[in-house]
């Protein structure tokens, strides 16, 4: 039979562990040798109450099967807290998964701030605040992985997800800097879009559609990012769910350089739109050094046409 890939002797913490993908991922690594922090809240999907029966049952289900775990019911705004919970129960943190997440779905016209920042608290702020708790222990052992929940509501937008999606690509640019920042201590920081049938899906989504979505098919993938052979697969962007893996990534398109002087005007890029939005030759930035290289080509460049008369779409005439 082929070798399991085995976490013996790590500490990991997810967050938001008591149900759904937090849950699978908690028993897939209580059965795979590892110690578990099983971090719940027990709010509804709203983020209101709170309970400790959800993580609870998660950790009886994992001990019953032989496996070591420990329950943490702080919020994820106190990150700090469950780390601490590790530390003092295990003595270390190896695996950190911010899995923590609630909605509050309003058409934008009717968001109030309340639904603005709870989402940012418990996403971005929580997410924050249980890697930052983590950090130090990372770096002094030379040895971290983070998973970060982003979204397809993230990475595309969604209806009535004007808050949950600007938090949820806020998991983006959070992790491309973390992977940047850790990558010398070994530190290794990937982010997923999941797709999953849990109590966030069960009302917006068929049954027979749900059915091919178990959390459990999110999970491998994850267990490849975090597992100690993976040193170099950080920074990166993964759709998950239903048996799909995919990785996503920035697409610039070939683009349009003029020459930056007076005659920059409206007009002159109008002319040459079709070249802002060519990705018949697309580069893949990962970040801002070939932009400067740009712009040292820039230079070398003559003065504009301004495009007299330019039509854009068809619509306007400007210069
Ligand atoms: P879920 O509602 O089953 O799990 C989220 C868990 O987080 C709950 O158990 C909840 O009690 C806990 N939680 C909420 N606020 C908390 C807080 N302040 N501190 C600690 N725990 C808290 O939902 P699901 O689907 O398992 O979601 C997990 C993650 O995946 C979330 O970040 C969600 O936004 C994300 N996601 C899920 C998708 C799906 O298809 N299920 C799609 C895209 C993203």
């Amino acid at each position: 039979m082929a070798e399991q890939l085995r976490f013996d002797g790590q500490v990991v913490v997810v967050t938001g562990a008591g149900g759904g993908l937090g849950k699978a991922y908690c028993l897939f690594f209580g059965s795979r040798g590892a110690s578990v922090v099983v971090n719940d809240l027990g709010a509804s999907f709203k983020g209101e109450g709170n309970s400790t029966k959800a993580a609870d049952v998660v950790v009886n289900e994992i001990k019953a099967a032989g496996g070591k775990a420990v329950a943490n019911y702080d919020s994820v705004e106190n990150g700090d807290k469950i780390i601490e919970t590790a530390i003092k129960e295990f003595g270390r943190i190896d695996i950190l998964i911010n899995n923590a997440g609630i909605l509050r779905d309003i058409s934008f016209k009717n968001m109030k701030d309340e639904d603005w920042d709870l989402i940012f608290k418990v996403h971005v702020k929580g997410s924050y605040k249980t890697a930052r708790a983590a950090w130090p222990y990372f770096r002094k052992q030379k040895f971290g992985r983070v998973i970060n929940t982003a979204s397809a509501a993230g990475l595309f937008g969604n209806f009535g997800q004007a808050n949950y999606s600007a938090a949820k690509l806020g998991m983006v640019g959070f992790t491309e800097t973390l992977a940047k920042e850790g990558l010398k201590y070994n530190i290794i920081s990937n982010v997923i879009a999941p797709i999953a049938a849990s109590r966030m899906t069960e009302t917006v989504m068929p049954p027979d559609l749900l059915a091919l979505m178990k959390p459990e098919w999110v999970v491998p993938l994850v267990a490849v990012l975090v597992h100690k052979n993976n040193t170099s697969e950080t920074g990166s962007i993964f759709e998950v769910g239903g048996g799909h893996v995919a990785k996503l990534r920035w697409e610039r398109s070939s683009g349009l350089l003029l020459k930056a002087d007076e005659s920059y005007t409206p007009g002159a890029i109008i002319k040459k739109w079709d070249q802002v939005t060519d990705f018949s030759n697309p580069q893949y930035p990962t970040g801002p050094n070939d932009f400067l290289a740009l712009l040292e080509e820039s230079l070398k460049l003559g003065p504009n046409d301004p495009g007299e008369k330019v039509d854009f779409k068809g619509r306007v005439a400007l210069v």
